[in-house]
């Protein structure tokens, strides 16, 4: 057999945008749901920081895929004002844990808020390449300790 898979540079993609006028929680956590699946099977893994205004993603695969991927989700009317905050070629997924894992009340973790917004508002766009990984990796240790007290409720 022949060893012909090309190689693909991984990359990772954040950006942040505005939650459409109407669009509910429900609709919200359906869209996570679907974005999960679809994910799982092209391999995307990243990470949804969310409130009732704004949305900040990262999601990170092989190159042609996140840029598919992006142009789909950039033409989605659930929300608007898309700005690509950073998009850089990684050597590893970073948030492989999740196909897609999301914190959809972003407000009720004001201790995390606080540390990034001085007037303790949640703003996407107002953070840097730097501060929106940050950002995203610190919500994604809330989800991991949260799944880890899920998991340890259950095994009782
Ligand atoms: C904020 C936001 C994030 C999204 N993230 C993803 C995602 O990670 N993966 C995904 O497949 N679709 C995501 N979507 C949905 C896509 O825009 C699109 O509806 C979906 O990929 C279409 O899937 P389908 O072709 O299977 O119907 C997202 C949409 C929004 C508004």
């Amino acid at each position: 057999m022949r060893e012909g898979k090309q190689y693909m540079p991984i990359v990772q993609l954040i950006y942040s945008s505005s939650v459409s006028e109407g669009l509910s929680v429900m609709e919200i956590k359906a869209l996570v749901e679907k974005a999960q699946i679809n994910n799982r099977a092209l391999s995307v893994t990243g990470f949804l920081c969310a409130n009732s205004y704004y949305f900040l993603q990262c999601i990170e695969g092989e190159s042609a895929v996140i840029d598919a991927l992006f142009q789909k989700i950039s033409k989605d009317s659930r929300h608007h004002s898309i700005t690509v905050i950073n998009k850089r070629e990684v050597d590893n997924q970073q948030f492989r844990a999740w196909s897609m894992g999301a914190v959809l009340d972003i407000d009720r973790h004001m201790n995390i808020v606080d540390g990034f917004f001085p007037d303790g508002v949640f703003n996407p766009s107002l953070l840097s390449e730097q501060t929106s990984l940050e950002f995203i990796e610190q919500f994604s240790q809330i989800r991991i300790r949260t799944q880890e007290r899920t998991i340890e409720s259950l095994s009782k």
